[in-house]
């Protein structure tokens, strides 16, 4: 079969892929993206995008984790820009590994001649990477076991700029468990704008995870201020918290069809209240990846500070961006990373 040449770089598996430069032109087309929906919402008509001779491009899913943002907002990203998603996942849940008998090889070069795209959430680290090896289409990491989730840092890092403007002039605090893969994208993501001021508040009888540390030592050397607290009321001086739960190691590990992993209850240092932010009379913004546990109290909702619903919201033009480009075979110019995930400390 011929297959086009796509250039090294045509992968989003970690957030080393991104530059500084890829970060700009990313936020410049999430930024137009949102002027047009603001456009169109204020009923000014957009420019007509000549459609003739336009294939629409198809986009694939391949998701063997439960997701509801990250499938269905790249699947609506798709649609506003023109193009169509499949779930190369949803009808037989088996057929990502070989479990039903089709060896992932066949599975994937079934798929990518259906597809232009393809956007893996796997359980297992190394699918993406193993994804991203059999396939020349490219190929998003929406989530990895516990190693990263880069897409997700991008929106967050848009959703912080849209909000509360230039990242390097704010004071970021982050409370999650160390492994959580949204916390290391978005703690590697942080070195192509180091915040002034960086805030990891963990447990403190749980050894920071090397990929975190490393992140943060790379921040350190950049000339971010690094402190270490084990109390969400400690983060609610700074410009933002984003956070998580503090033991995400079931969810991230959990199959799609595994056991209910929804019920697990956050200690009070690391759970955010209403109560907690009026008493330290509080302007920090309040991020979350969703979906929320019980670390994120829904007291919170009606304040100022809640940021993460139109975090949901900016999510779209950012994935807009970010199919734009890799759909137009824009390479990822940052450090190479489509070997495979770090190994396991
Ligand atoms: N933030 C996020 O990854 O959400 P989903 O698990 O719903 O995709």
């Amino acid at each position: 079969m011929q297959r086009p040449n796509y250039p090294s770089g045509k992968d989003l598996l970690s957030a080393d892929a991104v530059s500084r430069f890829d970060l700009d032109d990313i936020f410049e087309r999430a930024e137009r993206h949102l002027r047009d929906e603001q456009q169109e919402k204020a009923g000014i008509p957009l420019e007509p995008v000549p459609t003739h001779r336009r294939r629409p491009k198809v986009i694939a899913t391949l998701f063997d984790q439960r997701s509801t943002r990250t499938r269905l907002g790249f699947q609506a990203a798709a649609a506003r820009l023109g193009h169509q998603s499949i779930d190369a996942y949803d009808t037989d849940r088996g057929r990502m590994g070989s479990s039903t008998g089709e060896s992932i090889e066949d599975h994937i070069h079934t798929v990518e001649l259906y597809s232009d795209l393809l956007i893996v959430r796997s359980h297992l680290e190394d699918m993406p990477y193993r994804v991203s090896r059999l396939s020349y289409l490219p190929v998003i990491n929406a989530g990895n076991g516990a190693d990263e989730h880069p897409s997700q840092a991008l929106i967050d890092l848009f959703a912080i700029r849209q909000m509360r403007g230039a990242i390097e002039k704010l004071s970021i605090a982050l409370s999650s468990d160390t492994r959580a893969r949204f916390a290391i994208s978005f703690a590697k993501m942080l070195r192509l704008t180091p915040p002034k001021r960086f805030t990891l508040c963990c447990l403190p009888d749980v050894p920071i995870n090397p990929a975190m540390r490393e992140a943060m030592t790379v921040l350190a050397g950049l000339g971010t201020e690094i402190s270490l607290v084990h109390d969400v009321r400690h983060t609610l001086d700074h410009d933002i918290l984003n956070i998580q739960m503090q033991d995400m190691s079931k969810f991230a590990h959990a199959a799609l069809g595994s056991e209910a992993v929804d019920k697990e209850k956050e200690t009070e240092p690391f759970t955010i209240t209403a109560q907690k932010i009026l008493e330290a009379r509080s302007d920090t913004l309040i991020l979350n990846p969703l979906p929320r546990f019980s670390e994120l109290d829904t007291s919170c909702d009606s304040l100022p500070n809640a940021g993460y619903f139109r975090q949901v919201q900016l999510s779209v033009p950012m994935r807009m961006a970010i199919l734009e480009r890799m759909l137009l075979g824009i390479p990822w110019t940052g450090q190479a990373a489509a070997s495979g995930p770090p190994a396991p400390p």
